[in-house]
């Protein structure tokens, strides 16, 4: 069987992040196929186009480290209805230089995570359509927004709930597929 990396990007950089709960929550019940990895973002600077001759050494590692995973995962909050700037920076930093961007073709996915009850719907179709521009292959259906995500977690950080856990298993296994069909060659 082949197994797939996936750089999983998360858009907050909250200790206590929801968000990065699920994703190490993710990676833990990840079908045998995928192997998940969070990729960070902290330290990534405010993309400057200035850069496109000698770009920050961490700018080259972030997009490398894109480049090099098989498909990607990106966790979104959602902040005044749309995406954290953090993330749709990481998203740009990676996305040149111009026809060269470590997205493109890339079999791609979305989760929003919310405490409150809309599940960060906005966030998360924001995301979709910017990762089109980029070229991610993004995957339709299933989508998944983790709503009232705080009652979700134990005090360790274990996701508890039972339907998401059920939700989300299916939906990494359709994520499988989706990069198993959507791979590049
Ligand atoms: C929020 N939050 C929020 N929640 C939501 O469902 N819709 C929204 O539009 C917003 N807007 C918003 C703006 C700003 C500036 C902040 C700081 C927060 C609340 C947000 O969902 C909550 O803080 C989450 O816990 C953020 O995700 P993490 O950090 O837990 O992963």
């Amino acid at each position: 069987m082949t197994t797939h990396t996936v750089a999983i990007v998360v858009g907050s950089l909250r200790k206590d992040s929801l968000n990065r709960k699920l994703a190490n929550a993710l990676i833990k019940m990840a079908p045998p196929s995928l192997s998940m990895s969070i990729v960070e973002i902290a330290d990534l600077p405010h993309f400057n186009q200035d850069w496109e001759e000698n770009p920050p050494q961490n700018v080259l590692d972030f997009r490398q480290k894109i480049k090099a995973a098989n498909a990607v995962l990106l966790l979104t909050p959602e902040y005044n209805r749309s995406v954290p700037g953090v993330l749709k920076n990481a998203v740009d930093v990676a996305s040149r230089p111009y026809g060269q961007g470590a997205w493109i073709g890339k079999p791609g996915a979305v989760v929003s995570v919310s405490p409150g009850p809309l599940a960060g719907f906005g966030a998360n179709h924001h995301l979709r359509q910017v990762m089109t521009a980029v070229g991610i292959k993004t995957m339709s259906q299933p989508e998944a927004y983790v709503g009232n995500a705080a009652a979700q977690f134990d005090a360790d950080g274990t996701l508890i709930d039972a339907s998401t856990i059920k939700f989300m298993d299916k939906f990494l296994n359709a994520f499988a597929n989706w990069i198993e069909r959507n791979k590049e060659a």
